[in-house]
């Protein structure tokens, strides 16, 4: 396994649509998947998608650590996970607002709208068929996930880029709250 040099925003490879998988049981899927992993972890993400790895295709990893939910509910949380050829379904519209930041655009953090209640479903790199339904942090990072597969940055989805700051700048709004 191996960690992947990361795409930043400008490079063409985000703002396209990224291709299905043709046959997720290669050998050269499932190194890329588990270099994914190596990358995300290496970067200190919860989640990566293949553009941000130079690589058109529809493949995400992500996961939700249990410390991220505030209510317990299961439905905020993920293990890691892998999908190819993911597909989204909005379950709640309505929109709750948080932080997001994204290894493709290095230092920043935004107030991002995301729909509060989605399933999801993928493949597995073993084949298999994953469907879940997620809230909290869990669907908010599979939904900037697929965004990256749609070629959309999160900076597209804020409404106010009031709240567009560099990371190190958020100790003021934190002490603020
Ligand atoms: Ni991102």
């Amino acid at each position: 396994m191996s960690v992947l040099e990361i795409s930043k925003m400008g490079h063409p490879v985000l703002r396209r649509r990224a291709r299905e998988v043709e046959d997720p049981a290669s050998p050269e899927i499932r190194t890329l998947c588990a270099d994914m992993v190596e990358t995300m972890r290496a970067a200190e993400g919860v989640g990566l998608a293949a553009p941000q790895v130079f690589q058109p295709l529809r493949i995400m990893v992500f996961f939700a650590p249990p410390e991220s939910s505030q209510s317990g509910d299961p439905m905020e949380i993920a293990p890691l996970t892998t999908l190819i050829n993911p597909v989204l379904e909005i379950l709640d519209p309505a929109h709750d607002v948080d932080w997001e930041g994204c290894l493709s655009i290095p230092g920043l953090r935004g107030l991002v709208p995301r729909a509060r209640h989605i399933r999801y479903s993928g493949l597995t790199p073993k084949g298999e068929r994953v469907t879940r339904e997620a809230k909290g942090l869990h669907a908010r990072v599979v939904q900037h996930e697929y965004d990256h597969l749609e070629g959309v940055l999160y900076l597209d989805r804020m409404p106010d880029l009031m709240s567009l700051a560099f990371e190190s700048e958020l100790v003021h709004e934190s002490a603020g709250r």
